[in-house]
């Protein structure tokens, strides 16, 4: 059994379609989870989904990858500004890294210009809406060699 691909989302996700819809679109995150569970088994992929508010939880499952996962699509979402413990946690890992941003984080407050995250990101993808997910599982199963 190949190894999933975790696909990691960071705090005030679990409100996504609710909050700022102008800024973050409509769709649900388990819209988007719906989209890339069918997208990944199209790509022969396996997946696990997470959201947590919390920074520690986030490197947990990132340490648990390391033996489980096969690659990480994180949106760490306010922690890319802010946690160097997320950067280390994901130095520790050693496959394919792509970084998600829903909004388009360059056209927006300067304090979302930089990311610790990106440091070690073999991709970003910023602005493309939860659009955005759907092209980092394509890129993440090109990178595994699933297509
Ligand atoms: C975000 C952008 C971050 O700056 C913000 O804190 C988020 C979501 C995005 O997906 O566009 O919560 O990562």
């Amino acid at each position: 059994m190949p190894k999933p691909i975790y696909i990691l989302n960071g705090p005030n996700l679990n409100l996504l379609g609710l909050r700022q819809p102008e800024v973050y679109g409509k769709a649900t995150l388990e819209d988007v989870a719906e989209g890339c569970a069918s997208l990944a088994a199209e790509l022969g992929l396996t997946m696990r989904f997470h959201q947590s508010n919390h920074e520690g939880q986030i490197i947990d499952w990132i340490h648990q990858a390391r033996s489980e996962g096969a690659g990480i699509i994180l949106n760490p979402a306010a922690y890319s500004h802010t946690s160097i413990a997320i950067l280390d946690a994901l130095n520790a890992f050693d496959g394919p890294v792509l970084e998600v941003h829903i909004s388009n984080i360059h056209r927006r407050e300067a304090f979302r210009y930089h990311s610790y995250v990106s440091q070690r990101a073999d991709g970003v993808i910023a602005g493309f809406g939860t659009d955005g997910y759907l092209l980092a599982l394509r890129r993440m199963a090109t990178l595994l060699g699933h297509s």
